[in-house]
């Protein structure tokens, strides 16, 4: 039992000469003792300290000892100390066992035996001492249980992010190993056929009529494969805070003529109408590389999920910015994948029945857009096509932080390997 726990004793009576000779036979270590002179006086020293034990005098002119004590019980603040009544007359005693039988209460009998006093005082306080202690230890684990909740609670939060970070890790493998594989099966199966044609003196396959689109339809695999490498690559620099952008003047509108050009073939392989809508030139400083994945990673995915509508380019100078949009009649993205589509790996259910993909293109893209401290928003809804709109700057925004939280702030810098 600690025994730094300090006791208030209060002793009422309404003679000073009685008062102090009370407090002679009360007082000891650890233990403050309160003088009242009146019923009222009393109330007012309850009110403002916690008191273990209250001694009243029974007679006292005004409001006397018993009727304190009613007031006493009525108060949630007072209704626990307990009381020591002191009376002259033994009658009275007998009134007040009646009153006051529920509640900690006992009786002094004057003349007061210094003793029977001290023995009486020395359990109430003893009491209130073990109480206060029992109360104090009590709180303590209650304050570590919560501790130990709130733990408990972040372990488990931990535990489901490493759960995730394990799932995603695996389903990446999956999609990755699945991806890759397309194309190099079907890389394969040329090599093959291109054997057995060769193997029976079949060179006819391998005139220079059929050799350049042979060449070409290799070289789409491969692209496909470097792109997916490229991708992965970016993501693990955004990651590592290694990519920076590098702004030059780059004319957005050429930009964009390049890349629906350089898609041109993926268009007609999807069915795709793709018109172009642009002033001769949009002139600012930006990187002119990964612009051009921006815009390519947008029209491929207005073909790829635009369902053989025709898909729409627009390219336009609007308050000192330079915006460029991309519109499709696809699947449309439906209003809760909005958000979570430009980070990394999210794909809505309605696309992947429809096309293999990493969902890394659009984090990426949103990254770069950020980075030369621009804005893409998209406007769509489930089944009625997609608009993606990226605003950039038209003079020297700086650039910003690329990643957003929880990926350390990323700076994008080219690396040699993925100039073309
Ligand atoms: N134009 C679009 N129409 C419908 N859904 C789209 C469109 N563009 C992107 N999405 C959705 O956003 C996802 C993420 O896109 P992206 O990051 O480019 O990854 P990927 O194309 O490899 O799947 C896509 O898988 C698809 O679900
Ligand atoms: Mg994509």
């Amino acid at each position: 039992m600690p025994n730094d726990v300090e006791s208030k004793l209060l002793i009422v009576d309404d003679l000073p000469e009685n008062l102090l000779a009370l407090e002679g036979l009360v007082r000891g270590h650890g233990r403050l003792v309160y003088k009242a002179q009146s019923a009222e006086e009393a109330l007012g020293l309850m009110l403002a300290h916690e008191f273990a034990l209250a001694i009243l005098d029974v007679q006292m002119p005004g409001m006397n000892g018993f009727e304190l004590a009613e007031l006493m019980r009525g108060t949630e603040r007072t209704r626990h100390i307990p009381i020591i009544f002191v009376s002259a007359a033994g009658r009275e005693m007998d009134y007040a066992f009646k009153g006051y039988e529920s509640g900690a209460v006992d009786f002094l009998q004057k003349p007061l035996d210094p003793h029977v006093v001290a023995s009486k005082v020395n359990v109430f306080v003893e009491l209130y001492r073990h109480k206060k202690a029992l109360r104090r230890e009590m709180e303590a684990m209650a304050k570590l249980h919560r501790e130990q909740e709130a733990l408990v609670e972040q372990l488990q939060c931990t535990q489901r992010e490493l759960e995730r970070a394990v799932r995603m890790r695996d389903d990446f493998m999956s999609m990755v190993s699945h991806e890759l594989r397309t194309p190099l099966n079907t890389l394969y199966l040329e090599t093959q056929v291109r054997k057995l044609h060769l193997s029976k003196g079949n060179t006819v396959h391998f005139g220079p009529d059929r050799l350049p689109a042979m060449i070409e339809r290799d070289q789409r695999q491969i692209q496909s494969m470097v792109r997916l490498i490229d991708d992965m690559l970016d993501v693990t620099r955004l990651r590592s805070g290694s990519l920076t952008i590098q702004p030059k003047p780059t004319d957005l509108a050429a930009l964009a003529r390049a890349v629906v050009e350089n898609l041109a073939q993926q268009a007609e392989a999807a069915g795709c109408t793709v018109s172009l809508h642009a002033p001769a030139h949009v002139p600012g400083n930006w990187d002119e590389f990964r612009i051009e994945q921006v815009v390519t990673n947008l029209l491929t995915n207005a073909l790829r999920y635009g369902g053989g509508q025709p898909v729409k380019i627009e390219v336009r100078t609007a308050g000192g910015a330079a915006e460029l949009s991309v519109r499709d009649h696809g699947m449309g993205i439906a209003p809760e994948d909005q958000q979570r589509i430009f980070e990394q790996f999210e794909r809505t259910e309605a696309s992947r029945g429809k096309a293999a993909g990493l969902g890394l293109g659009l984090y990426i893209t949103r990254q770069i857009v950020l980075a030369h401290g621009g804005q893409i928003d998209l406007q769509s809804a489930a089944g009625a096509g997609a608009t993606f709109r990226v605003r950039l700057p038209l003079v020297g925004a700086p650039p910003v932080p690329a990643a957003p939280a929880p990926e350390p702030a990323a700076q994008m810098a080219r690396q040699p390997e993925q100039q073309e």
